[in-house]
């Protein structure tokens, strides 16, 4: 199948462009490359022998997006380019709204003239904001606590009723849970700009030496150690979910929009994590605990019933390999792609 994917030189798109040109599928890149480097190009084509065409421009660029529409014939779309960080949503909700919305009004908008069958969406656990209970499952409420998880909840419902009057149209947004790690090769992986928000690159950098100790906001939330528990899944484990999201709704045209998590099911509090890194590190990470960041919430793990049932796709890779994939990225690009010691 074309498929093709926005946003495709970031941390999860790379990681899915691997993972279609694997599985044999062909794939154009649009990317306006304001959150990544396009070095990533030659570090796919070193891991799968393939280039994937490549496109620079910015998905809310109509007149820019109607020529790529109409150069290449797509089977599917994955729609990753989006901001993504929730503190720069609050302080800047003019560019959130734009980037994340009008960038899939634009994609729908192509779908429709050039008859494109289906997308892929990226959703975020945080449209469930604080759930009254875990695991959570696809039905539970929208309860975004911050204009970035709007951004997501609105493209949804968009996308719902785009697909609800275009019946030729099929969607699935995935709602991923805490993406971490990096594909085993060491070449792509998370790359933040400045001092890491998350908390494996956080890890990350402190074992490097980069920055001093972490900070483990909060240790008294009502989980098993005191320290926030989330969902963290292996960002190829992610990645495998897109593609068997894309085969679902090739094998499935009458869809119109499904709502699909992807997580592992399983909790770890930032201590877990903490110590599952010391192990594969053979030392300890110096920490402070420090107040409860502001918006965080105790307890978010997903059910990931639906997509197995749906999509027959579960994640494989535990702890240990997370932990390991994303120290092998961290010490082989210590300083993200632009000055690593691959090249
Ligand atoms: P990323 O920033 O690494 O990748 C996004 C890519 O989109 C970047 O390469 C950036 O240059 C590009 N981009 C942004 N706006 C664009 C535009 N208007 N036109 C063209 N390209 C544009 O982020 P990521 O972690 O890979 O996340 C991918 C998607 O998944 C995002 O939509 C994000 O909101 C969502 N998501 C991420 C996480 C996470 O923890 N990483 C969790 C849930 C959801
Ligand atoms: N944490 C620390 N210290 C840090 C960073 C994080 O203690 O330096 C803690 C947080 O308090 C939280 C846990 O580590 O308990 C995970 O925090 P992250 O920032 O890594 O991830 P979040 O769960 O806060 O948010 C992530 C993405 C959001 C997305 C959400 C749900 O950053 O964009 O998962 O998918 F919305």
């Amino acid at each position: 199948m074309q498929i093709l994917v926005t946003g495709g030189t970031g941390y999860i798109g790379s990681h899915t462009v691997v993972e279609l040109l694997n599985h044999g599928d062909d794939v154009v890149i649009v990317d306006n490359l304001s959150n990544s480097h396009p070095i990533v190009l030659e570090r796919i084509e070193i891991i799968t022998d393939k280039r994937p065409d490549f496109i620079k421009a910015d998905v809310c660029n109509f007149e820019k997006m109607n020529e790529v529409f109409s150069k290449y014939q797509f089977d599917s779309i994955i729609h990753f380019a989006g901001s993504k960080a929730v503190g720069e949503s609050v302080e800047k909700p003019l560019l959130y709204y734009r980037n994340n919305i009008e960038s899939t009004w634009v994609l729908v908008e192509l779908m429709e003239k050039y008859n494109v069958p289906s997308i892929i969406f990226s959703s975020s656990a945080t449209v469930y904001g604080q759930p009254d209970i875990n695991p959570i499952t696809e039905d539970f409420s929208y309860q975004c606590t911050n204009p970035y998880g709007r951004t997501k909840m609105i493209n949804e419902l968009f996308l719902k009723d785009t697909t609800v009057a275009y019946p030729n149209i099929s969607a699935i947004s995935l709602r991923y849970f805490n993406p971490i790690g990096a594909h085993e090769s060491g070449l792509i992986g998370e790359d933040p700009q400045g001092i890491p928000n998350n908390l494996m690159p956080y890890i990350t950098q402190v074992a490097i030496g980069k920055l001093e100790k972490l900070s483990i906001f909060g240790d008294d939330y009502d989980t098993h150690d005191g320290t926030g528990v989330r969902d963290y899944i292996h960002v190829v484990d992610l990645a495998k979910g897109h593609v068997a999201a894309v085969n679902y709704l090739q094998e499935h045209k009458d869809t119109s929009f499904l709502a699909v998590n992807l997580g592992t099911g399983i909790g770890y509090s930032v201590l877990d994590i903490v110590h599952a890194f010391e192990k594969i590190i053979g030392r300890e990470i110096p920490y402070q605990i420090t107040d409860r960041r502001l918006g965080d919430i105790a307890t978010c793990y997903a059910n990931p019933k639906k997509a197995k049932e749906l999509l027959n796709w579960e994640a494989k890779f535990d702890l240990e390999k997370m932990c390991e994939d994303s120290w092998r990225w961290q010490i082989k690009n210590p300083k993200g792609y632009v000055r690593s010691n691959v090249f």
